[in-house]
């Protein structure tokens, strides 16, 4: 097991274009199982390259446990309804933020085999691989947010807020994820 160090807002890998990868190498592996193991250790959903400091189109996504998904040189190909709920990010700690997304995408990508597939996201998954790809193109959620950025604290007591008044209208989902 080993832990890359997680690229935070200001940094200006960030804000770069990652790189197509070619062919998969031991070194990309480790990589891959390096991103893994960082996404773990830090509880988040998603991690892409430029985020551990690697400018390579690479997104690892765990939202389900035990279901993993590595997405090299990812492409997404549709786009379908809107979502609208709370995102987080690694490289961005401690904050939330309001974003819209669509409800479901279809993302073509290599797998760690570089072996071509589909997936066809909804929801959480759907909003997730929109988020790592943006990564991918040097861009963060935090240009993205509807209003302001929240503290997780203040999320937190609005979550509490939702449960003790079930009655309120509907409101974005509050689901603490971070990508
Ligand atoms: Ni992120």
């Amino acid at each position: 097991m080993a832990l890359r160090e997680i690229r935070t807002i200001g940094d200006p890998i960030l804000t770069k274009a990652a790189k197509p990868v070619r062919e998969m190498t031991p070194r990309v592996k480790e990589l891959i199982s390096d991103m893994f193991d960082t996404l773990h250790e830090a509880s988040g959903v998603g991690l892409a390259g430029p985020q551990v400091g690697v400018l390579k189109q690479i997104v690892v996504i765990e939202v389900e446990e035990e279901h993993p998904y590595v997405l090299i040189n990812p492409k997404i190909t549709k786009e379908e309804g809107e979502q609208t709920g709370y995102e987080g990010c690694l490289s961005v700690p401690g904050k939330s933020g309001v974003v819209k997304r669509p409800e479901h995408v279809i993302a073509e990508a290599l797998d760690e085999n570089m072996k071509p597939y589909t997936i066809d996201a909804e929801g959480l998954l759907a909003r997730c691989i929109c988020h790592e790809l943006d990564h991918l193109k040097g861009e963060l959620y935090v240009d993205l947010v509807e209003g302001e950025l929240i503290d997780n604290s203040e999320l937190e007591k609005e979550e509490q807020k939702t449960e003790e008044e079930p009655e309120t209208e509907e409101e974005p989902e509050t689901e603490d994820r971070k990508s």
